[in-house]
């Protein structure tokens, strides 16, 4: 009765009333507290029935729908239909808007011109950086070091809550063992424990103590679920996975980031075992709600409740979003089939008005938590726009991370680090000047003119040295017309430094390929260098792991650097001459050939393991089954010894821990960090098991000569899986633990579990 007089009142007395009526049920009673979120998840769990109470279905279904702000060549622009959509109260999120002036004149806008002021939440693609660029996703996981992931997230962070941003569509922890599959860049890899520490350090890194903070952004984990399996690396292609293989594999970095604390989780786009992710309730409701009570919101992918007429399981718009909505998609990203449906369908008794309420609630929720009705232009700043942008210490901090993402593939001879007596260098290659590339694909408001090619670099580090430059060929296609000046340049010189890579456009989305060799006539290129006899390093830039047998069997020294961001050309040059120690290690596996594809290091061993003198075994007739480098694999300047492991004892009880030690020596000459992976074995047990999984790894750094102790601790935790009858658990019986530098270059030592 309070709120039918209070709305008649409103309507009468007009727009001025409305807001401070809005103002008084929302803000009561003021900031998020991060010393008592439970009193405050009290709070706004009132705030939010007080606001349901008042709000119509239209401006409720206007919570659920979520825009593209569009860039044109004179800046960013909303389409004007949206912009009435905004006034009206029919859109509830924006994305791709960024920027504090703009934020706040969109803001303005819903904020003085809708019935209830209720303001915008603006999301981006803030992936590996905002305006200072990381490396990319699979590069900075190369590195194994979860603080610095977590520290890049936070800069990313800083910089985009200071352009008015709110939220970012990242972490994607997409598991990816399928290098034809363009997005293998955007994510960790293959291995769910690498990637489960990547995405929540990312969500940690993004989101801070407290959504609160001026310079937090609310995460959104992606793409629910099993997106980085679709078939033949195809992208958006089908999913069909067993139970097993989704929980164990695919699925818990999902939910190591919703555990860090993820507001928001977005949908795949792909279908699983039939049914697509958008109308998944499995995955919706069975286990993001149920199993992992998550209270968050979930948003679909760009138009992906449009896209169910594509699958094949609506028949019309309405049907979709019935669909979707009952699966607990609440936020529809662009199509806008929400907004066309929805009232009809609660008019038809098709979904419930407690359905959207429930939606709306968990957007809301995460816009309170936000301070955004506190104060809805609290991020549109220019002042901290100014101040926090691309400011010096980001730039440092990406060129550490760059630094740390190189992996050293190969270095015949010690070639490199490169001594500083050789004046005369040929820097050679597509990707020897490039700067448009270096960023990446989903570069956010990266501005790749302010990137440091990697010539550039090394001049800077070497003013002195004569660095003869030759492009040699494109990235793509067949012109050999540069090939004589650069083999004259190689000529004239004592080293070749020969870059070599893919377009930043390669891979991302809709950037699959069934031929991941080095594209275009570069490995001719490199023929051409050879004959020339001088020493070269080869300096990949890529976004997916590449088929560079010839490489490996022919060059002498070879660098993984991927796409390293806005400080590319510096962090190359610091790790070329020395001034940093590789310490990067593959997070996915490179194989020898597309058609071993899908191959990782944590398969099962098959009732006929490889056998090179038995033709009944599981091989190939052409080629052999080792990849070309290992998942975990990655050289230093210095080398490294391992002992043998020592184990505390040798039963574990499932209640009970035992150590596993092993001493890591330094026997090179250089400072270096090591990553000592642990990796464990189940010998016997109701299902096949992997070879080997990744259970630990610590990056320790050693002078030369040095040698650390380095433990683990291993529990029953550390050997659960899905057991026969799918309840997780441990077994008790034989393991075998393995540590080593790779996946494959281990110690190893058994053990017994009992109960
Ligand atoms: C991608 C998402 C992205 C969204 C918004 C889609 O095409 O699959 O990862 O967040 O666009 O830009």
């Amino acid at each position: 009765m309070e709120f039918f007089m209070t709305i008649k009142q409103i309507l009468l007395t007009g727009f001025v009333l409305l807001m401070s009526f809005a103002l008084l049920v929302i803000s009561a009673s003021g900031e998020y507290n991060p010393d008592n979120p439970e009193r405050d998840q009290d709070d706004i769990g009132q705030k939010i029935d007080s606001l349901l109470s008042i709000m119509t279905l239209d401006e409720k279904i206007g919570q659920m729908t979520l825009y593209t702000s569009d860039m044109d060549q004179t800046g960013a622009f909303l389409r004007p239909e949206y912009i009435d959509d905004i006034k009206a109260g029919r859109v509830g999120s924006i994305f791709n808007a960024y920027g504090a002036e703009y934020t706040r004149y969109l803001q303005e806008m819903a904020v003085n011109e809708t019935r209830l002021g209720i303001p915008l939440l603006f999301g981006y693609d803030v992936i590996h950086g905002h305006r200072t660029i990381f490396p990319v996703p699979l590069g900075e996981t190369a590195s194994w070091d979860i603080d610095m992931m977590r520290l890049t997230a936070e800069v990313a962070a800083r910089e985009a809550a200071a352009e008015g941003l709110h939220w970012t569509f990242a972490p994607m922890v997409d598991i990816a063992r399928d290098a034809r599959w363009g997005r293998i860049v955007e994510g960790g890899g293959e291995d769910a424990y690498l990637v489960s520490l990547m995405g929540a350090a990312k969500v940690e890194g993004f989101q801070g103590n407290s959504l609160n903070d001026l310079h937090t952004l609310a995460a959104c984990v992606k793409h629910f679920a099993a997106y980085g399996a679709a078939q033949a690396g195809r992208d958006y292609h089908s999913v069909d996975m067993s139970d097993r293989m989704l929980r164990e594999v695919y699925l818990p970095p999902f939910k190591a980031a919703i555990d860090a604390g993820a507001v928001s989780v977005m949908t795949a786009f792909n279908d699983l075992n039939g049914i697509p992710a958008t109308s998944n309730t499995y995955l919706f409701q069975d286990i993001l709600r149920d199993e992992w009570e998550f209270d968050g919101f979930v948003v679909t992918d760009y138009t992906a409740i449009m896209e169910l007429l594509y699958h094949g399981v609506a028949s019309d718009a309405s049907h979709a979003s019935e669909l979707a909505l009952k699966a607990g998609i609440d936020i529809s990203m662009q199509d806008g089939f929400y907004h066309q449906t929805l009232a009809d369908l609660v008019d038809d008794g098709r979904v419930t008005e407690a359905q959207i309420n429930q939606a709306v609630a968990n957007v809301l929720r995460v816009k309170f938590r936000l301070g955004l009705f506190d104060d809805p232009y609290r991020y549109s700043d220019p002042e901290r726009e100014k101040a926090e942008v691309m400011k010096p210490e980001n730039i440092e901090i990406a060129r550490d991370m760059a630094r740390k993402s190189i992996v050293l593939l190969k270095n015949e001879d010690q070639l490199l680090p490169i001594s500083s007596s050789i004046r005369n260098i040929a820097v050679i290659g597509p990707m020897a000047d490039n700067r448009r590339d270096l960023i990446g694909s989903w570069s956010a408001a990266g501005d790749w003119t302010k990137s440091v090619t990697l010539l550039e670099g090394l001049k800077k580090r070497m003013p002195d040295v004569n660095f003869i430059y030759a492009e040699g060929t494109d990235i793509d296609g067949n012109s050999r017309e540069g090939f004589s000046a650069a083999v004259a340049a190689a000529n004239n010189a004592d080293l070749v430094i020969l870059a070599l890579g893919e377009a930043y456009w390669m891979s991302g989305e809709a950037a699959s390929k069934v031929d991941i060799s080095l594209p275009g006539v570069q490995e001719d290129l490199a023929k051409e260098l050879n004959k020339t006899g001088k020493p070269i390093v080869a300096v990949l830039m890529n976004g997916r792991p590449l088929t560079i047998n010839w490489l490996d069997e022919n060059i002498p020294a070879i660098l993984e650097t991927w796409f390293l961001g806005t400080t590319a050309g510096d962090a190359i040059a610091d790790v070329l001459y020395g001034d940093y120690n590789p310490s990067g290690k593959l997070p996915v596996t490179f194989p020898r050939h597309v058609g071993q594809i899908p191959i990782f290091y944590n398969m099962r061993n098959t009732g006929r393991p490889f056998d090179a003198d038995s033709k009944y075994t599981s091989k190939y007739l052409d080629i052999e089954n080792e990849p070309l480098y290992v998942f975990g694999y990655g050289l230093s300047y210095t080398t490294f010894e391992y002992s043998p492991i020592t184990l505390s004892g040798n039963e574990l009880r499932t209640d009970g821990s035992i150590e596993a030690s092993i001493t890591v020596s330094n026997t090179g000459g250089y400072e270096g960090e090591e990553v000592v992976q642990l990796y464990i074995h189940d010998k016997v047990a109701s299902v096949a098991r992997p070879v080997r999984e990744l259970k630990g790894f610590q990056k320790i750094n050693l002078m030369p000569g040095e040698s650390k102790d380095v433990v683990f601790t291993i529990t029953n935790d550390e050997l659960a899986f899905y057991r026969a009858d799918m309840s997780f658990g441990s077994e008790p019986g034989k393991f075998t633990v393995y540590i080593g530098g790779n996946s494959r270059d281990t110690q190893s030592a058994e053990f017994v579990l009992t109960e």
